[in-house]
């Protein structure tokens, strides 16, 4: 049922949930996993304090491990900050910047959000970039001009096909059970894709493209069937293992 281009990617991002206990998740999502035949890839992205417990869970399964949030620098004096090499050496692949929590609750700018990912693609991983509109900014029709001026301000110089992806997540989606009709998340990511082409030239066709925003297995297949959906970014329905497989499976 997806829409043709890159590979998908599913990710869970944890936010701010999840200790020893949530472990077992994991575990249950790789086993029910084990012989599903999938056209996407998947990935969990817990608190950086349990990430490598999380990865050891997932030794030798085909899911991926991804940071939430980390400082620019490699190292250096960052009381409370985590360098993406550091995640690296986790064992992540990619890292989540610039989600609309951390530009609303830690006051982070574009230019900030852009410094991060050059950071994480500097490691050698992938960045996860989050854009989005608040409610006020598409009940005013300025959509697709946030979403312009953040993917100019936020995607780095020189980011490629393989160490960008982009996070569509319009702010009053999450965590609200609201979502964008489907004509609206195919004009947006339409107008993503066509912006990525004019910033990074021919890598834009090959950026991921993720939908987020109160993604659940009821409506996961619509909402990935769309043109230049190119996986999820689900956040509170990844963290029970059957609700994120529902919504893995839109691509089996
Ligand atoms: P919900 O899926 O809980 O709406 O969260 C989306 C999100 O913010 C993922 O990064």
């Amino acid at each position: 049922m997806a829409s043709e281009g890159p590979r998908p990617l599913v990710a869970g991002n944890w936010k701010m949930n999840g200790g020893v206990a949530m472990l077992k998740e994991p575990r249950l999502l790789a086993a029910m996993l084990k012989d599903v035949k999938l056209k996407a890839d998947v990935m969990v992205c817990p608190p950086a304090i349990i990430l490598r417990r999380v990865k050891s869970v997932l030794k030798g399964t085909r899911i991926k491990v991804g940071g939430q949030d980390c400082h620019w620098n490699p190292a250096g004096a960052h009381t409370g900050d985590i360098s993406p090499e550091m995640l690296k050496e986790a064992g992540c692949t990619a890292v989540i910047v610039g989600h609309s929590e951390r530009r609303t609750n830690h006051g982070e700018s574009d230019e900030t959000v852009a410094k991060k990912a050059k950071g994480v693609q500097r490691a050698g991983l992938k960045a996860i970039i989050c854009i989005g509109e608040t409610l006020d900014e598409r009940k005013s029709g300025k959509t697709l001009e946030v979403v312009s001026r953040q993917l100019k301000g936020s995607v780095p110089e020189g980011s490629t096909a393989d160490n960008t992806v982009i996070a569509y997540e319009p702010v009053w989606a999450i965590g609200t059970g609201l979502t964008p009709t489907t004509a609206e998340v195919a004009e947006v990511h339409a107008h993503i894709r066509s912006e990525l082409g004019a910033i990074m030239g021919g890598e834009g066709a090959g950026v991921r493209i993720l939908y987020g925003g109160s993604v659940k297995p009821s409506n996961a297949a619509e909402l990935m069937g769309q043109p230049n959906v190119n996986g999820a970014l689900v956040g509170g329905a990844s963290l029970k293992a059957s609700d994120f497989l529902g919504i893995i499976k839109v691509y089996a």
